[in-house]
């Protein structure tokens, strides 16, 4: 017997179309980059829309939107669920807003039912949860548990520009970050929905998945670089490629990657003319694995690898280490709360790692955290062909709100979650 009326399909369809219209009309599929216009104007709607649902709506110094429904009980610890609302390059319609819209629909629905919560609840839209150009993901997540620091401030872009910079121009308040911390152990529990961004929902026919925990990502810029030279009359043997070395660092990260998951995902040379030997290659690259020792393995080979082709092509090269998380497991009484839900709602559910970064990572660093995924069609993800089926959305809203509830109720483990 479920807890709360179950959601508004026609609502949170609508909601989910208008979200997605925010989109770069030159780029491809939906893009909102964060720091974009675009992103900007889509979370002011997002912020509205908090409002309208109810929330007392603020905006914290790392430009996080936090919207509270205040508890009845003035229990210590609040209840957090949210994800985030922009977009990789040309990416879907669903990655991180269903997270976000669910839990403003989790709302009406726990409003017009009159039911209240213990705890606060906070939903959060946290800023920048993809890779930006400066390599950090999980910007606003990052802050809220106090892993975003004054040197990350001063990474810059490729075009000079600051993250600092960047990030008052996004909303936030670099020069307060601090502000926005949130002190371990102040989250009695976080609980994020998401889509699965994988095939295995899908092909097991299951509609809700129970995240086990979610994969350590490791996220590099190399340099190589020496000189450019005429294309036509530089014999092969006196060639200093920037280009070539890269190519075959991409084809070591391929090699390494056996037992996890690598990817070169941006490549840029200099000066990138028809005619001249490249000069420069910055190669963006990432590594993932729940093993951590794998990790660290990947890290030392590829480390190796540069310097090799450093020596056999004479280049100049640098390895910066962007970023290193580690896996993070999410809080098996979460867990159990998640199947307790989908078993009142009988639906079935499925537990099952996460291959994709989320702001859960983070949000593990203060308190206790669960995940709830929903199927992609296809396995498909960060790309146009994005797609989830809204029934099955509404039936990741309906646990999510279940789930709310119950860890709501629970003493945080102690009593397994039963509430
Ligand atoms: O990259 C990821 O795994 C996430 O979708 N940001
Ligand atoms: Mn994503
Ligand atoms: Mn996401």
């Amino acid at each position: 017997m479920s807890i709360v009326p179950p959601p508004d399909l026609k609502r949170l369809a609508a909601d989910l179309e208008t979200l997605s219209s925010y989109r770069d009309p030159d780029a491809p599929g939906w893009t909102r980059p964060v720091f974009s216009a675009v992103d900007r104007r889509a979370r002011e709607w997002v912020r509205t829309r908090m409002s309208e649902a109810g929330l007392e709506v603020t905006v914290d110094t790392a430009g996080n939107l936090l919207g509270l429904l205040r508890g009845t009980s003035g229990e210590p610890g609040a209840l957090l669920t949210g994800s985030h609302t922009d977009t990789v390059m040309g990416g879907g319609r669903f990655d991180g807003i269903v997270g976000v819209l669910g839990a403003i629909e989790v709302v009406r629905c726990l409003r017009a039912a009159g039911i209240s919560l213990g705890h606060d609840l906070v939903v959060t839209d946290f800023l920048g949860e993809e890779p930006n150009d400066f390599g950090l993901s999980c910007v606003g997540s990052r802050a809220m548990a106090g892993a975003l620091d004054e040197a990350h401030l001063e990474v810059r872009d490729s075009r000079g520009r600051s993250l600092g910079e960047a990030l008052a121009a996004g909303g936030g308040d670099p020069a307060r970050l601090r502000e926005a911390r949130w002190s371990p152990g102040s989250v009695h529990c976080y609980v994020e929905l998401h889509i699965e961004q994988g095939p295995r929902l899908e092909e097991t026919g299951t509609p809700i998945g129970v995240v086990t925990g979610i994969v350590g990502i490791h996220r590099l810029l190399a340099r190589l670089e020496r000189r450019p030279d005429h294309a036509g009359t530089t014999p092969m043997e006196q060639r200093r490629d920037a280009l070539d070395g890269a190519a075959e660092t991409v084809l070591a990260i391929e090699r390494l990657a056996r037992g996890g998951v690598a990817t070169a995902g941006r490549l840029e040379i200099k000066p990138a003319a028809l005619n001249v030997v490249p000069a420069e290659a910055e190669l963006w690259a990432e590594a993932r694995s729940d093993d951590e020792e794998w990790l660290v393995a990947f890290k030392e080979s590829i480390e190796e690898e540069l310097g090799a082709v450093a020596k056999r092509r004479r280049l100049a090269t640098s390895l910066d280490w962007r970023s290193r998380e580690p896996p993070v497991p999410v809080t098996d009484w979460v867990a159990d709360a998640v199947h307790r839900a989908t078993r009142s709602l009988r639906l079935t559910a499925l537990s099952m790692p996460s291959g994709a970064g989320h702001d859960a990572s983070y949000m593990a660093r203060l308190g206790p955290m669960g995940m709830i995924f929903v199927p992609s069609r296809g396995g498909r993800s960060h790309c146009p062909e994005e797609w989830t089926d809204l029934a099955h959305i509404g039936q990741g809203v309906a646990a999510l709100a279940e789930t709310l509830c119950l860890v709501d109720r629970s003493s945080g483990g102690t009593d397994g979650g039963a509430g």
